[in-house]
């Protein structure tokens, strides 16, 4: 029996499908007649993008305004569920206040390789860390009745061809790496909804994949709310609908529903399942409705005290990376006039292009900070944030004025262009122009300190020439106060890096396949992502993952275990304690890291994996006992022989860090379970080292890597990049390019927010893009830029010229 049976017993077939599918961009359909209210659903993750009326799902029209909070590529490295369930509820309740009734986030997809463009708004490379972290969002968001959408189920790891890449991955990594960082938020968390991504899995749409959606998400994971596809990632609805998927998404185009009509009406799709979608949406409807009479109330919510937390979660993120004979934190009297070098010191980047950026509330710069604190400093633009605008003389008058003994901050970072949803970045480095510059002013001055802004790992050359070097990732609307704090030590840096930057890009496993392929792309790597690669291989790192500095220091000691074996019967437990001291003069936090690794780790199979952190906060000289836990599903991992998840008997090494590759305790426990029968891999898989060949992924696979069978003629199912090679096509293309930059009101093709849209007109499959499309242009233009493409047109016109 359905929850809502008698509400659908009075729906009509076409009124469920209808509710299937969405009203418009954002809303869900209403039936007034039934006393069914609509829902809306609005971007996240890092604050809420609420549209009224002009609608897009690409942050190009506006939003009302709202607090943004720092990014997930920089609020990871707080290592604090607390804040992230505090960012979680404070988004709830502007989401109150706005009528929102679903927020779409978080993104959990799993850091693969520093180049995708959207890492900027997923936690960590560490599927524990995302998973941590996403599930106290989703609570904090969730206790005021407002409900998340966990995304992109999954294995959405590139932003080149989204729509129409496929995601071929070995077993062992997507449940252990992939999976991972969405089972506990889907559990746990228990989200209202989760968004299937956009790409392939294994040959099929994720939006219609059983295996993802049924057998993992349903059955095994046991969600029972709504899943509902990304924005236009359907494409076949009923296909969806049998693999469990509720809600299609946008809507407004129809484009599907007659199909499915029919499709009922023949029984080709049994109405039943059509009856279970609905309820769930039903589900979501009644319980937005009801939830949120009884959370806080809207008007409880204050622009202010969000900007304050937004600042919080900031200080608390932002990391310390190098702070060579603590040059920080400056003191104002002591370093006369400061050189602020570097755009973004005044025009900082403080989150992403794409579906979700937002519009701040407040927006504080650090050269506004350093005013505020009255600092006093000479600023230089120095480079421009505009590719092709090199700024005259900038570069000669910052040299003649900064003298040898002078301190220079040196804002660096990725521009606005360089990183956004819909295209990866093309390589790993800052824009020439800064690292030149640099390089120049430290002939000059070793004084130099470093902010660094960006969603992602970039190559350091300079970094043995400058002294201190502060991390900001994207900090959110209040990043420049945190900067400014940081800086002058009003606060004590405590964030650790949620990902591993490597020496040099190459050095990265996938550093040679990554954003080649167009559609088949094989995980080669398997579950060595990150900094399981790097420990494996033994290879050098830059910063390893877990890394972070403090203006105090900390001494680890003491370190318990309560049972030196765990039995196969029960539901034992091992509680892990351990004393860590500040033993330095100024407060400050120390994230303590707790991994796992089996001690004998030869073959498919990590050296260690982060199960547990706590963030401690110590006065200097304070002492304090951390206390964590390890359940015996915490040594759960893939088996390939077998197709199932194990414990491997054996003793495994406890390892307390401060950072991934700084440990500081070591323990041992022994583990009872099933046998470990080693598979034969080929060599890279045991012993990484080097990059994996494709022979090595298909043998690990145990199937050769599909090749793409021929696209031609053109079906409604490619898309425009597909066809741009066809003559007539370019000439289209060109046409359609420049209508949209004029629907958009975009000056410059290299504006962000236009290769975001054209990234998206051009991957989207073309009877998808009448989904997205702003008017919901027709099925026929679809059919018509297909026969275009085909060359019929031109046959056509052939012939009546010949006629004539
Ligand atoms: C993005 C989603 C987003 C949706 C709605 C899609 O393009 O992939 O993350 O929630 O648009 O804007």
């Amino acid at each position: 029996m359905l929850k809502h049976q008698e509400l659908i017993d009075k729906m009509s077939l076409t009124e469920k499908i209808r509710i299937t599918s969405g009203k418009d961009n954002w809303r869900t359909e209403e039936f007034p007649r039934l006393g069914i209210p609509k829902i809306t659903l609005s971007d996240g993750p890092h604050g809420l993008r609420h549209q009224e009326e002009e609608q897009d799902h690409l942050g190009i029209n506006e939003s009302n305004p709202a607090t943004c909070f720092p990014p997930a590529c920089l609020s990871a490295a707080s290592f604090d569920e607390e804040l992230l369930y505090e960012m979680g509820r404070a988004i709830g309740i502007e989401a109150l206040n706005d009528h929102v009734e679903v927020v779409l986030g978080p993104g959990v997809n799993i850091k693969r390789n520093p180049l995708c463009g959207r890492n900027f708004e997923y936690f960590s490379e560490d599927p524990y860390l995302a998973a941590e972290l996403s599930t106290a969002w989703i609570k904090g968001l969730q206790s005021v009745g407002v409900g998340a959408s966990l995304k992109h189920f999954a294995l959405n790891n590139q932003e080149k061809n989204r729509m129409k890449s496929n995601s071929i991955v070995d077993r062992k990594a997507m449940y252990d790496i992939y999976l991972k960082a969405f089972e506990r938020p889907v559990k746990e968390g228990r989200p209202y909804t989760v968004m299937c991504s956009y790409n392939l899995v294994d040959g099929v749409y994720a939006s219609e994949n059983t295996v993802l959606l049924k057998d993992i998400l349903r059955d095994r994971f046991g969600f029972e709310g709504v899943i509902v596809s990304d924005w236009a990632a359907m494409n076949d609805k009923t296909a969806s609908m049998k693999a469990g998927l509720d809600l299609e998404m946008p809507g407004g185009a129809d484009y599907f529903d007659d199909e499915l009509e029919e499709n009922i009406r023949s029984k080709r799709l049994d109405e039943g399942i059509l009856d279970q979608a609905v309820d769930r949406i039903l589900e979501l409807i009644i319980k937005t409705a009801r939830d949120k009479h009884v959370s806080e109330p809207a008007d409880t919510f204050s622009i202010g005290k969000h900007h304050v937390l937004a600042k919080k979660i900031a200080l608390e993120s932002v990391i310390l990376l190098k702070n060579e004979d603590h040059i920080l934190p400056l003191r104002k009297k002591e370093h006369g006039t400061i050189f602020v070098v570097g755009a973004l010191a005044e025009k900082p980047r403080f989150q992403g292009a794409g579906s979700s950026h937002i519009i701040p509330y407040r927006l504080t710069s650090l050269l506004d900070a350093l005013k505020e604190k009255g600092v006093e400093y000479t600023y230089f633009e120095g480079y421009s944030l505009e590719t092709g605008h090199k700024p005259d003389r900038f570069s000669e008058d910052i040299l003649k004025a900064i003298g040898k003994d002078d301190t220079v901050v040196f804002a660096a970072g990725l521009p606005d262009e360089y990183e956004s949803e819909g295209f990866d970045r093309e390589h790993m480095r800052l824009p020439d122009e800064q690292n030149e510059l640099l390089e120049r002013i430290a002939r000059i001055s070793s004084n130099i300190i470093v902010l660094l802004y960006g969603g992602a790992p970039v190559e350091l050359p300079w970094i043995d020439r400058v002294r201190g070097l502060i991390n900001l990732y994207l900090p959110g609307q209040a990043g420049g106060e945190a900067a400014a704090d940081i800086l002058f030590g009003e606060a004590c840096p405590s964030g650790k890096l949620p990902e591993t930057y490597p020496l040099r890009y190459n050095d990265h496993v996938t550093s040679e396949i990554y954003g080649r392929e167009n559609y088949e792309v094989g995980y080669r790597e398997g579950i060595y992502v990150g900094y399981r690669y790097f420990d494996k291989a033994k290879k050098e790192v830059l910063y390893p993952f877990g890394y972070g500095l403090s203006y105090t220091s900390f001494g680890y000691d003491d370190l318990s275990l309560s049972h030196d074996r765990l039995s196969r019967e029960g539901k034992g437990e091992i509680l892990i304690s351990l004393r860590i001291r500040n033993t330095g003069n100024v407060a400050g936090k120390e994230t303590v890291q707790l991994y796992v690794g089996k001690t004998e780790s030869d073959g498919y199979m990590t050296v260690k994996d982060l199960k547990g952190f706590k963030k401690v906060s110590l006065e200097p000289g304070e002492e304090k006992e951390v206390m964590m836990k390890l359940k015996r599903e915490d040594f759960l991992q893939y088996d390939l022989s077998s197709g199932k998840e194990m414990i491997y008997e054996g003793e495994y090494d406890i390892l307390i860090g401060s950072s991934s590759r700084d440990i500081r305790l070591k323990g041992t426990v022994y583990i009872s379970g099933e046998p470990y029968i080693k598979v034969p891999v080929p060599e890279f898989y045991s012993r990484p080292s080097g990059k994996p060949s494709l022979e090595d992924f298909e043998t690990l696979i145990g199937k050769k890597m599909p090749s793409r069978i021929s696209e031609k003629p053109f079906t409604v199912d490619n898309t425009l990049f597909e066809m741009s090679e066809v003559p007539q096509m370019k000439i289209v293309i060109r046409k359609l390019s420049n209508m949209l930059m004029e629907a958009s009101g975009i000056k410059s093709r290299n504006d962000s927010a236009y290769k975001v849209i054209h990234a998206m007109f051009m991957q989207t499959p073309i009877k998808r893009l009448t989904l997205v499309s702003p008017d919901k242009m027709p099925k026929y233009m679809g059919e018509v830029l297909v026969h275009i493409a085909n060359g019929e047109f031109l046959k056509a016109a052939a012939r009546t010229r010949a006629k004539k």
